[in-house]
């Protein structure tokens, strides 16, 4: 089960930087109010992510339709919460040298998608699109793209059998098109919003497609959500989601550093920061009033951002909260074997493993931090694999709900991104949008200040 370290988030740690004990027990009773919120919005349909790991039904027809379609290569046609699940997934629990692979075409940098296609065998290619609105202006662009470029080489027939959708059930272009073309269409829960959507068919249909252990992620998934029910004392995503929001709220830790020990968990990383970003990045909390709140999250890899952002995060400002992720066991942990005893810098490492030597700099790592007087805390895993994954997925969604009801802010609206959408669709003179050409025009009657 996942554990959350946070000593050395606490003053006696970290000095006036860290939270004084006493917070905690004080705190109890908003804690609890922030499980019964969660809760209640669970319990009347209002949410919909802490269900997904016992809904069997929807993996059941996923693990179903990859047995019928086994492709060398998977594409995805997504962006935001439709595509860093399962980037995520596959980057964690696929091997470099797996038989099948998944391309996720989410940037619309044209150089990038071309280049993408130009490496793929149509032949050997599936392509899955997934958006929750059906309509978002990138997916839908290189649907477009993708859709030519497989049907100039296979033609309509065979072009028609290579194509599943993701997307909301009741509503959205993409929803009619896949109807209209007989694309098997795969359901996102209205009441699962982009970024908690990783365990609806956006993340566990990619995964299945790719061979990866999907009833053991949603098993994992489902022993989180339990203990992410628990009152505060045993519940770690509670506790986490408390810690970040006090020191931000108190300490000023107005960035959030993202900091897997484990190069599996990078990409998840990624997913993280979507999830913390969008939920709690908000103008305005509950009562409507201006609070312009949010933790920055950023990321940091162990070991190599030793290398290089390390510095900073130990002499620059202390304006950061860290968080690890620590693995308790990796698959291999390979034995530093050689002949260069005579060598000071080598001998120390013989009879030693490449893991030891993770191990020890994640904790040289920690404690430099802590010694810098910067607040940090440290989940741990037992391994990566499909069912601690799942853990770690659930775990983070009710860490960020329960930061939405510190915060007091609606954590499962995106009313920032919804705007650039609009902005985009009128740019490119969509119907509809027209009201917003003013806004466009004042913009670009500005003098441009360019220095050449
Ligand atoms: O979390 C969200 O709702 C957003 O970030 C979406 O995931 C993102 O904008 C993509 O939207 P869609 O799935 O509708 O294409």
């Amino acid at each position: 089960m996942i554990a959350f370290d946070y000593t050395n988030v606490l003053e006696s740690a970290v000095g006036s930087h860290g939270i004084p004990e006493p917070s905690f027990a004080a705190a109890t009773g908003a804690a609890q109010r922030a499980i019964d919120a969660v809760e209640i919005a669970h319990k009347t349909g209002k949410l919909g992510f802490a269900n997904l790991p016992l809904a069997a039904k929807p993996v059941q027809d996923v693990l179903r339709f990859a047995k019928e379609h086994a492709f060398r290569n998977i594409v995805i046609l997504g962006i935001g919460g439709s595509a860093l699940g399962p980037a995520a997934l596959e980057s964690a629990l696929s091997k470099p040298n797996a038989s099948r692979r998944l391309v996720v075409l989410d940037n619309i940098d044209p150089d990038f998608i071309k280049d993408s296609l130009d490496a793929l065998n149509p032949a050997e290619t599936f392509v899955n699109v997934i958006a929750k609105s059906g309509v978002t202006a990138e997916t839908m662009a290189t649907f477009a793209v993708v859709r030519k470029w497989m049907n100039d080489a296979l033609g309509p027939a065979r072009t028609r059998e290579r194509f599943a959708v993701t997307t909301d059930p009741e509503k959205g272009d993409l929803l009619a098109i896949a109807r209209e073309e007989k694309f098997p269409i795969f359901e996102i829960p209205p009441n699962v919003g982009g970024r908690f959507s990783i365990l609806t068919p956006v993340g566990t249909l990619p995964a299945a497609l790719i061979g990866l252990d999907v009833e053991a992620l949603m098993r994992g998934a489902a022993q989180a959500a339990e203990q992410s029910r628990q009152p505060f004392a045993q519940n770690p995503a509670l506790t986490a989601a408390f810690v970040q929001w006090i020191l931000d709220h108190q300490f000023r830790k107005s960035i959030l550093v993202l900091f897997p020990y484990s190069q599996a968990l990078w990409k998840f990383a990624f997913w993280f920061k979507q999830l913390w970003g969008e939920s709690l990045g908000k103008k305005l909390d509950r009562r409507g009033r201006e609070v312009h709140c949010g933790q920055t999250p950023t990321a940091a890899l162990g070991v190599t951002d030793q290398h290089s952002q390390l510095q900073l995060f130990i002499e620059g400002p202390n304006d950061k909260s860290f968080l690890f992720w620590a693995v308790r066991e990796f698959r291999e942990t390979l034995p530093i074997v050689h002949p260069y005893r005579s060598y000071d810098s080598m001998a120390y490492l013989e009879n030693r493993t490449v893991a030891d030597l993770f191990d020890a700099e994640r904790q040289a790592t920690e404690m430099a931090i802590t010694q810098a007087g910067r607040p940090n805390s440290t989940i741990y895993v037992d391994r990566v694999d499909a069912e601690t994954l799942g853990e770690l997925i659930v775990f983070s969604q009710y860490m960020t709900a329960y930061a939405g009801e510190f915060y007091d802010v609606d954590a499962f609206d995106q009313p920032g991104v919804e705007y650039g959408k609009k902005l985009t669709f009128c740019l490119m003179d969509r119907p509809g949008f027209e009201e917003y050409r003013p806004r466009i025009e004042t913009e670009r009657r500005k003098t441009r200040k360019i220095v050449r």
